[in-house]
């Protein structure tokens, strides 16, 4: 084809100018392609629907041939995606997850429909977080980034039970079959009865993800779970032990487990504080600016007296009234 094309020219001759014929012609290209593509995107499109296309069938026809997933589908809460007044999959629940079935429900071929479970995890994840995007924190959990699917831990077509666990026992059983070390960890002499199931693993982490380090569950203004149960450790106190909100509970504690009594890091308490605050009792010849540098001034870690410092400092956590955490 000639450019510019004669039809238009009349309409942007102008009186002789060369910059407006360049343009104009620049006008007429860039439509023109796009317009172009257009058209080629639309034929390739037929031709895939003449091959491809897959629609909505409704549930009604998975019935036909999975009568037992369909019957047990009832009672899931997922049923309430085709049942509620502003449902928006209505009478199309199945497809919802595993994809327009109009082929398969021809062919009955498993490589013709969607199993989220058969999928990698990122896009077998990215079938439940179409309507499970509600929080934010999944996204970040090293279980997303391990390649732990939703599914792995949630079985959609057996039973409630199965879909989400939320009895201690079940949980935890579940938590123990890839994490064992740390399970093994609540064998330890001192520990929260979690072998027991008075308790479990989702009562201190979140297994989507958190905004605190290892996934902690989060209460309250986004404190660690752990002042749910322990709310006097809480605070706020006007003197606040630093290392408790620095460092976190795990600073001190073990909170799995530990040969230690109260689940301590240490063995005993007076090691547990010296690791940092060594300039307390240091026996030199030097004064120090803390009390009891030099013996027999205050602290003297050589005399029993001063051995165990919470016998002095109970309000280890954080006390109201005295800055030496003595009450
Ligand atoms: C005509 C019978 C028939 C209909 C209708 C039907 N299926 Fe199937 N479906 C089958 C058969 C047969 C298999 C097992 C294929 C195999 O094991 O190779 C199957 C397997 C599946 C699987 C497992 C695929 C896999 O990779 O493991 C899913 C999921 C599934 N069907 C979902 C559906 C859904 C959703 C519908 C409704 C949209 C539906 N089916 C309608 C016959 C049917
Ligand atoms: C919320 C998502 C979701 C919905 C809704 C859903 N499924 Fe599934 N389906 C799955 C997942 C995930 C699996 C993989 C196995 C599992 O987790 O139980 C699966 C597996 C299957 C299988 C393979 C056999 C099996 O049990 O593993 C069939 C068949 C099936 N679904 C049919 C259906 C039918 C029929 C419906 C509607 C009545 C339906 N699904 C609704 C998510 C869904
Ligand atoms: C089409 C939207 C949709 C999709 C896709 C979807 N869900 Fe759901 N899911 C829901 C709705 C709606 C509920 C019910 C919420 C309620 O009752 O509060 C629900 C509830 C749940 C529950 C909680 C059940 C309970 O008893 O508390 C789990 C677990 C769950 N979905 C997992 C999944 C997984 C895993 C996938 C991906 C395989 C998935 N969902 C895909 C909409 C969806
Ligand atoms: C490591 C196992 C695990 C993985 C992976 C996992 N979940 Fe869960 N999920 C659980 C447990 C356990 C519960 C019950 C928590 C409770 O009772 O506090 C739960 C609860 C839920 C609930 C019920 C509402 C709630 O928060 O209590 C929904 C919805 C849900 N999960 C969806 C998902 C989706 C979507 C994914 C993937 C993005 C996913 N889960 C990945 C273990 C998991
Ligand atoms: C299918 C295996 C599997 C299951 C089941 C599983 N996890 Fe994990 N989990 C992993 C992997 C893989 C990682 C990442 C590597 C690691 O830190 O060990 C991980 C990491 C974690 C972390 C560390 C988080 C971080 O950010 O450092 C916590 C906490 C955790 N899981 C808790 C749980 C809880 C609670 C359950 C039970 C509801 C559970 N896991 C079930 C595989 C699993
Ligand atoms: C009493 C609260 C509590 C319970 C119960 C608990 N955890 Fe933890 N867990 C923590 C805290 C706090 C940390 C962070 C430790 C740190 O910062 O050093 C942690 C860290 C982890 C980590 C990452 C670091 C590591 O030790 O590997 C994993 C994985 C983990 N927990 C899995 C589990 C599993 C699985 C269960 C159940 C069997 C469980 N936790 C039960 C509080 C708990
Ligand atoms: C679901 C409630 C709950 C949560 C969450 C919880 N604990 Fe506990 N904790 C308990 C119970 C109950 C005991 C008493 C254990 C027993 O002997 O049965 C206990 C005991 C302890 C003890 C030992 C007390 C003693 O007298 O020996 C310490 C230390 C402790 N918890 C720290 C923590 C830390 C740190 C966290 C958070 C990482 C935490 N707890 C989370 C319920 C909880
Ligand atoms: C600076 C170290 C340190 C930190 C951080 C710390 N604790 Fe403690 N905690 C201790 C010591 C030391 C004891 C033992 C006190 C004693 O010997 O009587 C103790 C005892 C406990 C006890 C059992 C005795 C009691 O007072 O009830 C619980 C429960 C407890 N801590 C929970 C927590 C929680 C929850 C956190 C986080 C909010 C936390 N601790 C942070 C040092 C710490
Ligand atoms: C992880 C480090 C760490 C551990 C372990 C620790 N502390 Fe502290 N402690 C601090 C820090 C930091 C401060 C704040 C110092 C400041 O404000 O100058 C502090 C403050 C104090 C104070 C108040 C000092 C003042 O006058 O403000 C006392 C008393 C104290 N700690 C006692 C203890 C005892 C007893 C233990 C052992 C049970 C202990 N600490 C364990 C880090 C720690
Ligand atoms: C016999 C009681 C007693 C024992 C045991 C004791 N302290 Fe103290 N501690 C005190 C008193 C009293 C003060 C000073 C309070 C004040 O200045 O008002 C103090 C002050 C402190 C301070 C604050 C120092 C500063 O610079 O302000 C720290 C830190 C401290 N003790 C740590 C320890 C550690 C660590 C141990 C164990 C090795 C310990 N204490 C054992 C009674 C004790």
């Amino acid at each position: 084809m000639t450019w510019p094309p004669p039809s238009r020219c009349a309409v942007f001759t102008p009186p002789g100018g060369r910059a407006m014929w360049l343009a104009a012609a620049l006008f007429f290209g860039l439509l023109r392609v796009p317009a172009a593509t257009q058209a080629q995107e639309k034929t390739e499109a037929k031709a895939e629907a003449k091959t491809e296309a897959k629609t909505y069938v409704g549930s009604e026809v998975c019935q036909a041939c999975h009568e037992e997933v369909f019957k047990n589908f009832q009672k899931n809460p997922h049923r309430s995606v085709e049942t509620g007044s502003r449902a928006e999959w209505k009478g199309n629940a199945c497809e919802s997850c595993h994809g327009p079935g109009s082929k398969h429900a021809e062919a009955a071929e498993a490589a013709e429909i969607r199993n989220p479970a058969k999928l990698p995890a990122a896009q077998s994840e990215a079938v439940c977080l179409a309507c499970h995007s509600n929080k934010p924190p999944r996204v970040q959990s090293s279980h997303a980034k391990n390649e732990v699917a939703c599914v792995t831990c949630h079985t959609m077509h057996k039973s409630q039970e199965e879909l989400v666990r939320r009895a201690p026992a079940a949980v935890n059983q579940q938590c123990a079959g890839c994490h064992t070390s740390v399970s093994a960890q609540f064998r330890k002499p001192y520990h929260h009865r979690l072998a027991e199931n008075a308790m479990s693993c989702v009562d201190c982490h979140n297994p989507h993800g958190s905004f605190l380090a290892a996934s902690q569950r989060t209460v309250f203004a986004s404190e660690p779970a752990c002042v749910q149960c322990h709310a006097d450790k809480r605070g706020p106190f006007v003197f606040e032990h630093a290392p408790v909100r620095l460092e976190g509970c795990a600073g001190c504690h073990q909170p799995h487990g530990s040969s230690n009594p109260r689940m301590l890091a240490r063995p005993q308490v007076r090691t547990l504080c010296l690791e940092c605050h060594a300039n307390i009792g240091v026996t030199t010849a030097q004064p120090t600016t803390t009390l009891g540098g030099i013996p027999p001034a205050f602290h003297d870690l050589r005399s029993p007296r001063y051995q165990n410092c919470t016998i002095c400092h109970v309000k280890i956590h954080g006390s109201n009234v005295s800055r030496a955490l003595l009450r």
